[in-house]
């Protein structure tokens, strides 16, 4: 197999390789004066499978594009299999019509993918909450697999905790906080969230018991921040001892970081879905297992 690093998923792809123990090759990237994008894949690719890995976070557009060049490319010049791996999906929040006349943004990505000649996706734990099991959405087959047992792996590998419980901060955040719950045998709940504004949220707890107990708030996305500082002072309030916030994608809009470490958290981290400083969980073990 061969891995073909996307540029927004650099460190990610080598990772893989190395730990799948194959080749990684780098693809030229230009970008004209125009603004277009060229791309070349600077390997013998004829009859091999191929293993393309690219993150769509910032700036989206730009990162679909290139993937889908890459694609295409591979594909063109005589792969056998192409796969696809995006563990973040962007655009994946816009999977219906809110609005009569919208576009089904999802639904378009998913289509660009499938008609350049993918054989198969990956994702890490895509927004899909509506969705459900991602294979409906797609024709090819598709896996969305779920990191949330690794940020617990790296909670009680780093921290010696108190009777630890885990929160996710809204409905949709349940599986992540049972996830990972269920991987340290903790207690795991979640809590009620209103949105009131693109930054302000107003979350109300269910039947918290966090009183002298190491917290771990869990949530698929930190992207303003709003609603992991409104769960970390919910927890406060209710006398958890310390608190850790943990993603799966660290999209961090603007100085979201900085109002979570404000907020109190103990410790932020999040994978490396997202390549930031705060990505200290990698999810190349859970990729290399599942194309292997
Ligand atoms: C929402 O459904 C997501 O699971 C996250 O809770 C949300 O994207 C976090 O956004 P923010 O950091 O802006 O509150």
């Amino acid at each position: 197999m061969l891995i073909v690093a996307g540029s927004a998923s650099s460190k990610l792809a080598e990772r893989v390789a190395k730990q799948l123990k194959c080749e990684l090759t780098k693809p030229e990237l230009r970008r004209f004066p125009d603004g277009e994008l060229y791309a070349r894949i600077p390997a013998d690719v004829e009859g091999e499978d191929v293993a393309i890995i690219q993150s769509t976070c910032y700036p989206p557009n730009q990162n679909f594009m290139e993937l889908f060049l890459l694609l295409d490319a591979v594909r063109d010049i005589g792969a056998k299999k192409v796969t696809a791996i995006v563990p973040y999906f962007a655009y994946a929040r816009q999977d219906k019509r809110f609005k009569e006349g919208e576009a089904v943004s999802l639904q378009t990505v998913v289509k660009l993918i499938e008609s350049v000649g993918t054989d198969k996706v990956y994702t890490v734990d895509m927004h899909a909450h509506r969705i459900g099991d991602i294979q409906k959405i797609f024709k090819i087959p598709a896996q969305n697999l779920t990191a949330a047992p690794l940020l617990a792996k790296y909670l009680t590998d780093n921290y010696q905790l108190e009777d630890p419980v885990i929160i996710g901060p809204d409905e949709e955040a349940e599986r992540w906080a049972k996830g990972a719950g269920e991987f340290l045998d903790a207690d795991w709940d979640y809590m009620i969230k209103k949105r009131l504004g693109p930054e302000e949220v107003e979350i109300k707890p269910r039947k918290l018991e966090v009183e002298g107990r190491d917290a771990m708030v869990i949530d698929d996305i930190i992207s303003t921040g709003g609603t992991m500082v409104e769960a970390i002072k919910i927890l406060k309030k209710h006398g958890a001892r310390k608190i850790y916030a943990a993603c799966i994608h660290a999209v961090l809009a603007g100085d979201a970081l900085k109002k979570v470490r404000k907020a109190g958290a103990e410790d932020i981290f999040a994978t490396d879905t997202i390549e930031r400083n705060i990505s200290k969980v990698s999810v190349a073990p859970l990729i290399a297992d599942a194309i292997h």
